[in-house]
């Protein structure tokens, strides 16, 4: 067997079905990135510590909180824990799946199941495209541009990999399979966006190989008969490893310790890095095992204790009703917004896209398409250097400031925002400083650094960067209504009732 058989024994992870502490402390040592929340990568995951924290503080048992700028959904989660409501909306179809993931997780053992039935089904026809010429199953191709120059099989026992000759059946297995059509997802919508290294005329076979396409059409044709929830499940396994299967994948060469070792010609296998580069010298993995090693790390992670069942509806306008725990929307969170009724929400903690880094669509392009959604380009609010995506920095300004409108008549009297944000330029932080102006309810009441991100390395550390992410608290009072702190907030390290200066936080 592949796959590591759950123990009966209970596991830890990220989530158990007790809350997960809320300590002040935890803010400086995040574990945003073990466990379940580790499972997928998503740009821009925030750390739960800060975000139960707040859940505690900000409201109370029953009340609804709302991200309206959900991405991977981690908060979804901490919210039902703690009994409170969650209305999460995102125009990324990716992040719906992922938190529905979230809420409605198989149990290790169902989805252990389900995978030796998957690998019953489908591993042996993927593996005979891997086949070498003597009998072996290659677990890696190394690539220099258009040719195989090496075949790697991993030996049963060692942890040593023998290193062959590319032979001929090797170039034939390759070649069968290069001019393959998808079946089961289709091709990637491209812009002129050079910080992803991507352009309009680049699709789904730049990106995979033809065996990787075929294979890739062998997993999610063997998917189909699952109920939802362990379809949604065995998808994202799928989607998370598509990056390891793709041509994407660096070739190491010359390490500094292996050149120490006198080894000066080793090669290592590197990983996906986002966006989508496509290295001359890159490995073809395969993609039997890149899903098994996916699963198994997830197998890992699942909690074993039973489930809470939530009830999850998809309708904005029926927020409020006591029939749902929560809504999860895959809708520009304006036009959702724009359904719900006035003053529903108690509490808003989302992290919106900020500044010019990361455009979550066109990012996420081989994941919706490998979940079979089209999305909607047009409505994202971002900033991206795809110029013909007219994605431009007043233009995200005028589009949030349609957001702040309808989030502010969504929450209750009193309830508050907490937005985390980043930007490397002075206009930002300005126009946030203003939202005071556009909303005539919101009040700014205070912000705290993240500390946590000064030290992690994906922190933007551009020229003009600030050191770490704020939080920026916000609140809804009317004119007349008293202010007063909260210590909840003013017992945060680094709290300041001043916006952050780009100046103080600098990264060097
Ligand atoms: C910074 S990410 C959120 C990440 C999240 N905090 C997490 O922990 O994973 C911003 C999200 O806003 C979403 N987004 C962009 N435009 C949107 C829109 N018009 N309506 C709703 N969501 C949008 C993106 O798809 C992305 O998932």
């Amino acid at each position: 067997m592949t796959f590591n058989k759950p123990s009966e024994a209970i596991q830890m992870s990220l989530f158990p079905e007790s809350k997960p502490s809320t300590n002040i402390a935890d803010f400086v040592t995040p574990k945003t990135y073990a466990g379940l929340a580790g499972f997928h990568k998503y740009w821009g995951k925030k750390p739960i510590e800060s975000i139960s924290y707040l859940i505690e503080k900000c409201t109370n048992e029953g009340d609804i909180v709302m991200d309206p700028f959900l991405g991977s959904g981690l908060i979804s989660r901490e919210c039902l824990l703690r009994n409170r409501r969650f209305v999460g909306i995102d125009i990324n179809p990716f992040s719906i799946e992922h938190a529905s993931f979230l809420l409605n997780l198989p149990s290790p053992k169902e989805y252990y199941r389900a995978l030796i039935e998957v690998e019953s089904l489908v591993a042996e026809k993927i593996n005979s495209t891997y086949l070498t010429s003597d009998g072996q199953i290659a677990s890696h191709y190394l690539w220099e541009g258009n040719e195989i120059v090496s075949v790697w099989i991993k030996q049963k026992k060692a942890r040593t990999r023998i290193k062959l000759e590319p032979s001929e059946l090797d170039i034939k297995s390759y070649s069968y399979y290069k001019d393959y059509t998808p079946q089961h997802f289709r091709n990637l919508t491209f812009f002129t966006n050079s910080r992803i290294n991507v352009k309009p005329t680049m699709n789904v076979s730049d990106i995979l190989t033809g065996r990787a396409m075929r294979n890739i059409d062998l997993l999610i044709e063997s998917f189909s008969e699952y109920p939802s929830h362990l379809r949604r499940t065995l998808l994202l396994t799928l989607t998370s490893s598509a990056g390891q299967m793709s041509n994407m994948v660096f070739a190491i060469k010359n390490r500094s310790n292996s050149k120490r070792n006198g080894n000066d010609d080793k090669i290592e296998v590197g990983s996906w890095v986002i966006g989508f580069w496509l290295p001359n010298t890159h490995f073809e993995i395969n993609a039997w095992n890149c899903f098994k090693n996916r699963a198994n790390k997830l197998l890992k992670a699942l909690p074993d204790q039973k489930q809470a069942v939530y009830k999850v509806s998809n309708d904005c306008a029926s927020v409020e009703s006591s029939d749902f725990n929560a809504w999860l929307i895959n809708l520009d969170c304006r036009t959702a917004l724009r359904e719900m009724p006035s003053q529903s929400v108690s509490f808003v903690c989302t992290d919106p896209p900020h500044s010019d880094r990361i455009p979550y669509l066109e990012l996420s392009e081989l994941w919706n398409s490998l979940l079979g959604y089209t999305v909607d380009f047009e409505r994202e609010i971002v900033v991206s250097n795809a110029k013909e995506r007219l994605k431009s920095k007043s233009n995200y300004n005028s589009e949030m400031t349609e957001f702040f409108m309808e989030t502010s008549r969504v929450l209750k009297p009193n309830g508050h925002i907490a937005l985390y944000f980043n930007a490397r330029d002075e206009e930002s932080w300005q126009y946030l400083k203003c939202i005071e102006k556009t909303s005539d309810s919101l009040k700014f009441v205070g912000c705290f650094p993240m500390s946590y991100s000064a030290t992690s390395v994906v922190q933007d550390n551009r020229k003009g960067s600030m050191k770490s992410d704020y939080v920026i608290i916000y609140q809804k009072l009317q004119a007349n209504d008293g202010y007063q702190l909260s210590s909840a907030f003013t017992s945060i390290p680094g709290w300041s009732s001043q916006f952050p200066k780009k100046t103080e936080g600098k990264a060097k």
